[in-house]
């Protein structure tokens, strides 16, 4: 979920060149049918439509799918908004947006996706993609962090209660990386620079960079992993 652009359109174009049958998803359709047309094998990447926080469209696309496919080895939950604001001055609309986006959504998700995964016989892999913003505090980012850190923990009970299932569940949380997400961040020169002197690496992560972690997770190297995070940022979180 979340493939259309960033980290999620990347991992969608590299399971798809190593020859996974991939489903991506997004609210813009033009951002899907460019991952697509840059997909080596198009014919097993395959898109739809879906904004997460409208439960009916999430339910549709999911009974769409199950009637397309048996199950799913890998399952990514990639989405996520953020809107910097602080805790006084940001809406209830806008925090729910964020928490909806990070947090419900994939709870809502998990519980309609479980059927697709319950009864296999070889293993699941579930990875979210959380923030180093669930260990942070960080100005203006209260939505967004707590909406992280509630992922988290979503992360570990789900690995709790599905190991049973044979499904592991963790997480990845990336610090800065040069994507849509950070436009804000990015296109404020100052704003960047002040951000670079927070990392010991003095940069933001590239896209590419995260994939290493994903592939890790997503096979059978990481079969004793469980309920773990991944932390991926250029040593933010060390300071
Ligand atoms: N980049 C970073 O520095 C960073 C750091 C820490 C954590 N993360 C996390 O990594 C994940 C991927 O982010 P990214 O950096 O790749 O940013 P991105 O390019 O903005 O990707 C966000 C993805 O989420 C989808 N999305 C957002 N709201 C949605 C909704 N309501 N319904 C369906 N899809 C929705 C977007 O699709 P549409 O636009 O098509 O709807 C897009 O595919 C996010 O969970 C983000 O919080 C990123």
């Amino acid at each position: 979920m979340g493939g259309s652009s960033g980290f999620g359109a990347k991992i969608a174009e590299t399971f798809n060149e190593l020859g996974s049958k991939v489903w991506i998803t997004g609210r813009n359709i033009n951002k899907l049918k460019k991952v697509k047309s840059r997909s080596k094998n198009k014919s097993s990447l395959n898109y739809q439509s879906v904004d997460i926080n409208d439960f009916y469209n999430l339910k549709k696309f999911l009974i769409s799918l199950k009637k397309k496919i048996k199950y799913l080895d890998i399952i990514i939950y990639c989405c996520g908004t953020n809107i910097r604001s602080d805790f006084n001055k940001i809406s209830s609309k806008e925090f729910n947006e964020v928490f909806n986006t990070n947090f419900i959504s994939a709870v809502n998700f998990y519980k309609e996706i479980f059927p697709l995964i319950k009864n296999k016989k070889n293993s699941t892999r579930v990875i979210n993609f959380t923030s180093i913003f669930s260990n942070r505090t960080f100005e203006k980012r209260t939505s967004y962090s707590t909406s992280k850190a509630a992922l988290k923990m979503l992360t570990k009970n789900l690995a709790l209660e599905w190991s049973s299932f044979n499904i592991t569940v963790n997480c990845i949380s990336p610090g800065p990386f040069l994507t849509e997400i950070n436009l804000p961040v990015l296109k404020n020169k100052k704003n960047y620079k002040e951000f670079c002197q927070k990392i010991p690496l003095k940069r933001f992560g590239k896209v590419d960079e995260i994939i290493s972690s994903v592939l890790f997770l997503a096979s059978d190297d990481s079969s004793y992993v469980n309920g773990s995070e991944i932390i991926v940022d250029g040593g933010w979180t060390i300071k």
